[in-house]
């Protein structure tokens, strides 16, 4: 990157189509994120999920999870959340604080269902709850199912279990690995306006 890319409207810029890029692109390493939380047990806990949605305008980024899993009960305790992505490739790490709200049964959650594939959707079918004792390794959906998509009519008992996570940024925190020395620009929304500050990587 050079110089006269060091701008922070140049670099927010290129953070937002980078993000809409890996809505899309399976390949982009955008598209599997870490998302971190506080558990019940008040402690830190983060695990990797897939980016389904980003909107520019709402800066609100999105992914889908299983109702009745543990980070849902969590998220609806304790709304402040962290997501973390790195790209190797773009040499480059995007830390976010967020706020984020689970959304299930209404119109963000049905248009998303409607997008997703067969196999996804055999997810959402297990039995008993993800996180949730087993006598023996098992993912606890049907066997009737084993190896196999469920067909479109089976797929739809999965939507009672079927939440859209949505997670509004309110700081990005960018850093780009560079021979030539790193660099790293905090951004903070104040006031519906990105504020940033460089920092010493
Ligand atoms: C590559 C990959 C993608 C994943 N994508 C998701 C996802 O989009 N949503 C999700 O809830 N869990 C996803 N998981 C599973 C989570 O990492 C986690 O194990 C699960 O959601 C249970 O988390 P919890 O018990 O903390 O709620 C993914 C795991 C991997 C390895």
């Amino acid at each position: 990157m050079d110089n006269n890319n060091l701008k922070p409207e140049i670099i927010l810029e290129k953070i937002w189509a980078n993000l809409e890029k890996a809505v899309v692109d399976r390949k982009h390493e955008y598209h599997q994120l870490y998302f971190s939380n506080i558990n019940k047990e008040s402690m830190p806990d983060t695990r990797t999920v897939i980016l389904r949605n980003f909107i520019r305008d709402k800066k609100n980024i999105y992914f889908h999870t299983d109702l009745r899993s543990n980070k849902v009960s969590e998220i609806k305790k304790n709304d402040k959340c962290f997501l973390l992505f790195y790209s190797q490739k773009l040499k480059e790490q995007l830390r976010m604080t967020v706020v984020s709200s689970i959304h299930y049964n209404d119109d963000i959650t049905l248009e998303a269902w409607k997008k997703t594939r067969l196999m996804s959707r055999k997810c959402y079918l297990s039995n008993n709850a993800p996180g949730s004792l087993s006598e023996i390794p098992t993912d606890g959906i049907d066997l009737s199912l084993k190896g196999i998509e469920p067909d479109e009519k089976e797929s739809e008992k999965g939507y009672s279990n079927f939440a859209v996570v949505v997670n509004k940024i309110n700081m990005i925190d960018w850093l780009y690995l560079s021979s030539n020395g790193h660099k790293r620009l905090a951004f903070e929304l104040k006031n519906q306006s990105w504020k940033s500050n460089w920092k010493i990587p």
